[in-house]
C-alpha cells in the first residue's frame, strides 16, 4: 500500500466539503472563513470547487495552506471547459492539468498514492475516486440510458455538462467513465482489504440518494451502477460525495455515506437547517445519521 503523510495527532480530524462553488463572492468569502480545529486537521474536497483554473487554484492554495493534508476529487464543473477561461483545455488533457496544478500546491489527487488516514478513527486509506457518470442511473420506467436521457430532455432536464464538459480523446462521456471505473477499481483491488476505506468521490457511488433529487431526470448525470457495491467490497468505513447539493447522513449496508456539499447561496437560504461549515468524517461522531 502507498503511504504519504500520515495524521496521527490525538486531537487530529479528517474533514470534508464539496461543491464549494466559488464562482459566487458568498461561497468565496465561507471558503475565506474555513480554518481547521487543529494543526492536524486534513480536508476532504470532493468536486466543484468551481469552473475557472484561476478560481479552482485560489481555493486550493487557500485551503492547502490552512489544513495539514488536503485531498481533491474533481466534479464536472471543474471538467468544463469555459469560454471566459484562459485555460482551454478539454477533458482529460484539462483534467491532468488540474491535477498538475494539485501537485504544485501538494494537494492529494486521484492519480496519487492513496494517502493513510492515522489519526483518531484510523487507520483508514482515503481514495479520492474520479470516476464520472455513464447515464444509468435511469429515472423509473426507462429501461435504458439513452431512454433515460430521451425522458430527461422531454421532461426538459438536461445538464450543462452536455455542452460544456467534454470527452476528449474518449469519444463520449460514458467512454470515459468506463476507462476511470476499470482502472480505479484495479487500484481498490490491490489495497490491503485488512485496511478499512475512505471512498471519496464527487458522484454518488450508489443510486439511492438521487431518488432525493427535486428532479429525478437529473440522476442521469450523477453516477454508474458499476460502482454499486465498492463501499462493501472495499471495506469503507464512510463514503463522502457531493454533486447533489443535498447535504445529508445515510446509511447503506452498514456503511456511513456522507453527502457534504455547500451548494449555491440560494439554496443555503431555501434549507431550513443551518449549513454546517464542515463534516467530520473520523473519527465518527458517534450519531448514526440518517
Ligand atoms: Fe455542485
Ligand atoms: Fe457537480
Amino acid at each position: 500500500m502507498s503511504c504519504v503523510p500520515i495524521a496521527r495527532a490525538t486531537d487530529a480530524k479528517l474533514l470534508a466539503v464539496s461543491d464549494l462553488h466559488v464562482t459566487y463572492s458568498k461561497n468565496r468569502e465561507f471558503v475565506e472563513s474555513l480554518r481547521p480545529e487543529s494543526e492536524s486537521d486534513w480536508l476532504l474536497v470532493a468536486g466543484d470547487v468551481g469552473e475557472m483554473a484561476a478560481d479552482i487554484e485560489w481555493a486550493l492554495r487557500l485551503l492547502s495552506r490552512r489544513f495539514a493534508t488536503v485531498v481533491w476529487a474533481p466534479g464536472n464543473h471543474e471538467l468544463w471547459t469555459c469560454r471566459a477561461d484562459p485555460v482551454q483545455l478539454r477533458g482529460e488533457p484539462r483534467y491532468l492539468h488540474l491535477v498538475r496544478l494539485c501537485r504544485r500546491l501538494g494537494v492529494v489527487t486521484p492519480e496519487d498514492p492513496y494517502p493513510v488516514w492515522g489519526g483518531p478513527g484510523g487507520p483508514a486509506v482515503i481514495a479520492p475516486l474520479f470516476l464520472l457518470y455513464d447515464y444509468s442511473f435511469v429515472p423509473s420506467g426507462a429501461m435504458t440510458a439513452a431512454d433515460g436521457l430521451a425522458r430527461a430532455c422531454e421532461a426538459g432536464v438536461v445538464c450543462t455538462d452536455e455542452i460544456l464538459l467534454h470527452p476528449d480523446p474518449y469519444p463520449s462521456r460514458q467512454a470515459w467513465c468506463r476507462a476511470r471505473v476499470v482502472t480505479t477499481e484495479r487500484r481498490l483491488a490491490d489495497l490491503d482489504p485488512r485496511v478499512p476505506t475512505v471512498l471519496m468521490s464527487h458522484f454518488p457511488l450508489i443510486r439511492e440518494p438521487t431518488l432525493r433529487l427535486r428532479y429525478p431526470e437529473f440522476a442521469a448525470w450523477c453516477g454508474t451502477t458499476r460502482t454499486f457495491d465498492w463501499h462493501v467490497r472495499f471495506n469503507a468505513t464512510a463514503v463522502v460525495y457531493g454533486h447533489l447539493h443535498i447535504p445529508l447522513t445515510t446509511w447503506h449496508d452498514g456503511v456511513r455515506f456522507e453527502e457534504v456539499s455547500l451548494g449555491y447561496p440560494e439554496e443555503r437560504q431555501q434549507r431550513d437547517v443551518p449549513a454546517v461549515a464542515l463534516r467530520q468524517i473520523l473519527p465518527a461522531d458517534g450519531s448514526s445519521g440518517d
